[in-house]
């Protein structure tokens, strides 16, 4: 028997390799509680432009309502050969009002049906995610708060650079989640319009009225081009783009934690609720959460790099090529809402080991640069010929293995006789933070003042 919804031309079935790459059933089944709601808005605009009668629109309503509830208790049976969540909804339909449910598919294809839907399913995404990242915000922002003074190496090429503080350090990951945050709002501005009513492609001769429909989902107008409303797909690339961005911070993050609680570095530790042990090795506890959070961002990328290459070789308007735009975003924002929870969590979670931050925050002459700036400052030096003494001093300190304050007055002296022991009050871990003021700096009442700030500005939106 040919397909119930499209078969009146056809006499024989698909093959069945044929259903199983035609079918999207078993992800787009993600989109029922949109498919249902644009369906709903859509008969509700049919009736009320007598284009339907008012009775049969109530009964399709109820039909529809009735199938919710359904799905939603696990009792619907979803059907490969039905292909997709809207033919499997309108068929159930059917099964449950009889031939009125026909009346439903009035002025509208699956092509603006799918448009409208997943644009809802991702404009929810959207907004589930700028939540969680503003709880993200929260935790690391209550633990910079927390954190102001603790003294910690900052680095470059990790090797140990400057001291700075754990808060600052926290803070920077705050920056990054709020750019991220704008660029889904951005997506999200772009995204919130309507293709439905563009029907196939180009429009109907039904006097529909797009801009009720618009307005019943949500949408801020109804899109300009129908032709451009069923083939554009920028707002799922748009939202996989901050998506992979907002990945690559989470897993910058992640690397980060990795590296810290290695006993090797010994910065951090995470409690049990975090780690794992070995099956082999008893004394280990690993950090597989940090890294599965690292390891995550390769799907979420793969997702962006997916719907790229399908799009960019396909003519106007509707292919069915668009149908794999589903599966990999939406495992793509599963995948981040897990991340950003499992770092919030591990940002709740961590231990600082204080003390070996603060003497690795002084270790590898990490306050060279204040003894040059003290040069500079002091002596009136050019900056360069600051750093070329500082060079031969760290030298001296390297060949006697000390550490830049445990050099005598006098070695100091041999580089530039004009030092005075004044200079040592710089070359503590603690004075260099302090001093570092500049706007946007390390020095803890910044800090403090920015982790405030955060903490003020998160508990308006409600995180
Ligand atoms: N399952 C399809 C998709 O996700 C729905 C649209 C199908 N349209 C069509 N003309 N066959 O893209």
């Amino acid at each position: 028997m040919a397909n119930k919804m499209w078969g009146g031309r056809f006499s024989r079935n698909p093959d069945a390799i044929m259903e199983e790459i035609n079918a999207s059933i078993d992800f787009d089944q993600h989109l029922f509680r949109q498919d249902i709601a644009a369906s709903k808005v859509h008969v509700a605009m049919l009736a009320k432009q007598g284009i339907i009668p008012a009775h049969d629109a109530n009964r399709i309503t109820h039909g529809l309502d009735t199938i919710l509830s359904e799905i939603e208790q696990g009792k619907f049976k979803f059907e490969r050969s039905l292909e997709d969540i809207h033919m499997n909804v309108e068929n159930r339909l059917a099964e449950l009002i009889g031939p009125v449910a026909g009346r439903l598919h009035t002025a509208r294809s699956r092509n603006d049906q799918v448009a409208t839907d997943f644009r809802l399913w991702v404009r929810e995404s959207i907004d589930a995610v700028d939540a969680a990242l503003a709880s993200y915000q929260r935790a690391l922002a209550d633990r910079a708060l927390e954190h102001a003074d603790t003294l910690m190496p900052g680095f470059t090429h990790l090797q140990p650079a400057q001291p700075v503080t754990l808060g600052h350090h926290l803070l920077a990951y705050v920056e990054m989640a709020e750019r991220d945050r704008g660029r889904f709002r951005d997506t999200r501005k772009r995204l919130n319009q309507s293709p439905l009513g563009a029907v196939a492609l180009a429009g109907t001769a039904f006097p529909i009225d797009r801009g009720a429909t618009s307005k019943g989902l949500g949408f801020d107008a109804p899109m300009a081009n129908s032709i451009d409303a069923v083939s554009d797909r920028d707002f799922a690339l748009e939202a996989l783009s901050a998506a992979a961005i907002t990945a690559v911070h989470l897993s910058r993050f992640a690397e980060e934690i990795v590296i810290w609680c290695s006993p090797l570095m010994g910065l951090i530790t995470l409690s049990d609720r975090f780690t794992t042990g070995s099956s082999i090795m008893p004394q280990k506890r690993n950090p597989d959460a940090a890294e599965l959070v690292r390891a995550k961002a390769g799907r979420i990328i793969g997702a962006l790099q997916t719907l790229l290459v399908v799009m960019k070789g396909l003519p106007l308007a509707y292919q069915k090529d668009m149908q794999e735009d589903k599966e990999g975003t939406i495992n793509a924002f599963s995948a981040l809402m897990l991340c950003v929870a499992a770092m919030t969590g591990m940002v709740g979670d961590m231990t600082p080991n204080v003390d070996r931050m603060r003497a690795a925050a002084s270790e590898g002459y990490s306050t060279a640069t204040d003894l040059a700036d003290w040069l500079v400052l002091t002596l009136n030096l050019p900056f360069r010929e600051a750093h070329r003494m500082t060079g031969q001093i760290v030298a001296q300190a390297a060949a006697q293995k000390v550490a830049l304050h445990e050099l005598p007055l006098a070695a100091l002296q041999t580089v530039e006789p004009r030092i005075t022991a004044d200079v040592f009050a710089v070359l503590s871990a603690e004075n260099s933070v302090r001093s570092r003021a500049s706007q946007g700096g390390t020095a803890p009442k910044l800090v403090r003042r920015e982790a405030t700030k955060w903490l003020k500005a998160l508990a308006k939106q409600g995180a």
